[in-house]
């Protein structure tokens, strides 16, 4: 195991992280209720979290102003100093996003999103401090400052990466999920009830059969937000709501009505055959 798997083990452990992280959470997750809210964060509109997006702009110009600082000579002065101020004014964005993303976290991967996010903290600080020594013209504890501000901006983005690359938070849960494309066979009609719930397994996949107004409905039953079970969900108006984070689901097509889920659920094609019994297939595009 090498020193980097021993810090991100470190800080997963680090129970005592919980007392600032939960509070914290908590008033944020109050924050990002209204709908519009929720979508906007989560990256509906795109169709994946909005947060790896917007943190390219503060980390390009930081990185690039500490690159003039340090080999672009006099010429580059004034670049470099508007640098340092494009990436103090687009970090907001991105700090809104990430609380909001790290909000519906927990345990481990919430502490090490804590810490992600303090190392960002002490990089906006620095280079918010190197920008005002800059304005006096004190260059050399400028270009340090902004490098200091650069190691705590990359340690933190090391600890992003961990988090959707090794933790897997916000990556679709469903991604890989795949239904044969010829009917199959999977439970007898008389088993889904009006308004009941029937869990049943495809090819492995997970599938939440219901009825909800007579219509049929077969969607994938692990939410693809975190992994919620939408078995457990509540229908409302034509949608599940999953009962981890409330992302709410439209049960014609799965369309995402309300984050955080930035993509749709997957739902599948159904037909009741004659002699009494549900088939589902994955939709034929
Ligand atoms: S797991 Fe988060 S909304 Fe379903």
């Amino acid at each position: 195991m090498n020193i980097l798997h021993t810090i991100i083990d470190t800080i997963e452990g680090l129970k005592p992280l919980d007392k600032a992280a939960d509070p914290l959470a908590a008033v944020v997750s109050r924050a990002v209720q209204p709908r519009r809210i929720r979508n906007l964060l989560s990256g509906a509109a795109i169709g994946h979290s909005v947060h790896p997006v917007l943190i390219v702009v503060p980390s390009g110009a930081w990185l690039m102003a500490s690159y003039l600082d340090f080999a672009g000579g006099k010429s580059s002065r004034h670049a470099a100093d508007l640098l340092v101020n494009v990436g103090i004014v687009s970090a907001a964005p991105a700090v809104i996003t990430g609380l909001h993303d790290w909000s519906d976290t927990q345990e481990k991967e919430r502490r090490v999103g804590l810490v992600h996010a303090a190392g960002n903290a002490i990089a906006l600080v620095l280079f918010t401090a190197s920008s005002i020594v800059r304005l006096r013209d004190h260059r050399v504890l400028g270009k340090l400052l902004g490098l200091a501000g650069l190691g705590s901006m990359g340690f933190s983005a090391y600890l992003g990466g961990h988090l959707a690359y090794g933790s897997g938070v916000n990556v679709n849960r469903t991604a890989w999920h795949e239904l044969p494309t010829e009917w199959t066979r999977v439970a007898s009609d008389a088993d889904v009830v009006e308004g009941g719930r029937h869990r049943t397994e495809v090819n492995g996949v997970p599938v939440l059969l219901l009825r909800n107004g007579g219509k049929l409905t077969a969607m994938d039953s692990v939410c693809n937000h975190l992994g919620g079970p939408l078995e457990e969900g509540t229908v409302e108006d034509g949608c599940i709501v999953c009962p981890w984070h409330q992302s709410t689901f439209r049960l014609d097509d799965g369309w995402n009505y309300r984050g955080p889920a930035s993509v749709p659920q997957p739902v599948y094609e159904t037909r009741v055959t004659s002699d009494g019994f549900i088939e589902l297939r994955q939709p034929v595009s």
